[in-house]
């Protein structure tokens, strides 16, 4: 059976989603500061291979960082909606950078949108 992430390409079209992304989260006003890692190398490589094994990839993102319990894992952060938005915004700048299929394109899309609302735990 051909995975999701086989099908779009593998590892390097996660790759360049997720260096887009983190690109327009490294010149971002309100989201820079949330990540507590002076370089961002780290937090790229965590999502990425997050991504990576929730689409059908290698598991090196559990083998290394265990359960994903993201939700948790993002309390430490204050994610209001507008920093959802921002989130969001250069996500859709990355997947615009390797030109999915639309289903393809629509089935990420729609993965991330319900994730990051998810996440979202700050009200103000
Ligand atoms: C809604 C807006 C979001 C904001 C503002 C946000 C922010 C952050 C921050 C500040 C970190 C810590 C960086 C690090 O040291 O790893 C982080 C980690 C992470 N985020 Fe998000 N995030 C958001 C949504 C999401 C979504 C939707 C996903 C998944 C689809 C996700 C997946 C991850 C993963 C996998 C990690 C690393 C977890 C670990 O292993 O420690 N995030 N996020």
């Amino acid at each position: 059976m051909t995975t999701y992430y086989e099908e779009i390409g593998g590892f390097e079209t996660f790759r360049r989603i997720v260096a887009r992304f983190y690109e327009g989260v490294a010149d971002d006003p309100m989201l820079r500061p949330m990540y507590p890692e002076e370089d961002l190398g780290p937090a790229e490589e965590r999502f990425l291979l997050f991504l990576v094994q929730y689409w059908g990839g290698p598991t090196t993102y559990s083998d290394t960082r265990g359960h994903p319990r993201l939700r948790m894992r993002h309390a430490p952060f204050a994610v209001t909606p507008d920093a959802k938005d921002r989130w969001l915004t250069h996500f859709r700048a990355g997947l615009d950078e390797v030109g999915l299929t639309p289903e393809q394109d629509q089935q990420f899309w729609d993965y991330v949108t319900h994730a990051a609302q998810f996440m979202v735990n700050t009200f103000e």
